[in-house]
């Protein structure tokens, strides 16, 4: 039984109605491409976020969660506004707000709700804790209210929250994967046309290993920057006079790049449209039963983002580099950027080997002990069952 639904009952003092869980994601490879309607090709992780709730019959949501103090914040329903919120509580309550702005009655089929949240999904690792907990309340309240959404309605929505309330201009890549990934599958998603395939996935069966390091890095101004990045792509592709980046392939790069006059746009351009093409090759290479093959592709992705789109870091670099350099077939940071985790692909063999060179190196450099976890693609949200107390 997930410890949000014991947390309910010790804190609100009665059962929860419904429980939810998402899990957290990697992306194997297509980074910083869902803004500029690319490819993308995520994982679910087995690591996710419980929410339990319920209707409280007030005006007020009451929030508590485990990794955070076990205190319960109070928040009116008719103060929730965007930017009101500032910690962990602006996720669950911007998806409370997105759907009564929505026009999804929540307030009069719902009123206030309490809501319990558990989890075992390190947050700040770039593993989409924040798109988890939102995709988690999202099913949750579907549910208890009888919405009847879709997952990716609900992902929309999720997203929506974290657009709109939270302040981050995220694309939808993090909550689609929470919500659409599958068991033993990679979820290629093209963000333009929203369409998904499930490609399978099983690196085991290839002798393979992909492991997940979260380097510990803070996040260093992560919101700033992203949005930055995000307004330089648009205005390149305005530039170029295309609606995304997304519309440059490899026979036009050549010519947008020599019609860009700014270096960093140029840069930033060149990672966007050869991200997306190593997406497409990697789903190539998987759907031809070649993962073997992958690894030069996650390497050149990583280089791009360090050298192109500038958006590594000290830390995920010497994880690369150390991965690499103890035999990994291929090895890139994952997610936003600026701190977070690296995966590093390997025969299954190597996978220990190079766990034991990367904290070698970060010892050598003075950083904290990364930490090595699950990758495993595993399924999407899933509701949970709460059990009769006794
Ligand atoms: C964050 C965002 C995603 C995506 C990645 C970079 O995780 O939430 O939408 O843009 O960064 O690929």
């Amino acid at each position: 039984m997930s410890g949000a639904v014991p947390l309910f009952r010790r804190c609100f003092g009665t059962d929860p109605q419904v429980g939810w869980r998402a899990p957290g994601r990697v992306n194997l490879i297509g980074e910083h491409t869902d803004y500029n309607d690319g490819y993308v090709l995520p994982i679910a992780l087995s690591l996710g976020v419980t929410v339990a709730l319920a209707r409280n019959g007030s005006d007020r949501l009451r929030l508590v969660s485990a990794q955070h103090g076990q205190d319960v914040a109070t928040v009116a329903l008719d103060a929730l506004e965007p930017g009101a919120l500032s910690d962990w509580t602006a996720y669950p309550a911007g998806v409370v707000w997105q759907l009564r702005r929505s026009g999804l009655d929540v307030g009069r089929h719902g009123g206030g709700l309490d809501i319990a949240v558990d989890g075992d999904l390190p947050g700040g690792a770039g593993l989409s804790s924040s798109a988890a907990l939102e995709c988690a309340a999202a099913m949750a309240l579907d549910e208890l209210l009888h919405l009847g959404l879709t997952r990716p309605q609900v992902a929309a929505h999720a997203r929506a929250a974290e657009h709109d309330f939270v302040g981050m201009p995220c694309g939808v890549m993090d909550q689609y994967a929470s919500l659409l990934c599958t068991q033993g599958h990679a979820l290629f998603l093209d963000t333009r046309t929203m369409t998904t395939e499930q490609v399978p996935l099983d690196f085991a069966a290839a002798g393979l290993h992909l492991q997940l390091i979260d380097t510990r890095a803070p996040h260093r101004l992560v919101e700033g920057h992203y949005a930055e990045r995000r307004r330089s792509c648009a205005e390149a592709a305005a530039a170029l006079g295309v609606p995304a980046l997304r519309d440059i392939d490899r026979a036009a790069l050549g010519g947008a790049l020599a019609r860009l006059s700014d270096a960093t746009a140029r840069r930033r351009t060149r990672h966007v449209v050869t991200e997306n093409i190593r997406v497409l090759e990697t789903v190539r290479l998987l759907r031809d039963g070649r993962p073997d093959r992958i690894g030069p592709l996650l390497t050149a992705s990583h280089a791009s983002l360090r050298d192109d789109y500038e958006v590594s870091c000290p830390e995920l670099d010497l994880a690369v580099d150390a991965a690499l350099g103890a035999g990994a077939l291929g090895a890139r940071m994952t997610g936003g950027g600026f701190g977070g985790s690296v995966i590093a692909l390997s025969v299954a063999e190597d996978a220990d080997a190079i766990a034991a060179a990367v904290c070698e190196a970060f010892a050598e450099h003075g950083f904290a002990a990364p930490i090595r976890l699950d990758a495993h693609p595993a399924a999407g949200a899933a509701r949970i069952t709460v059990p009769p107390r006794r």
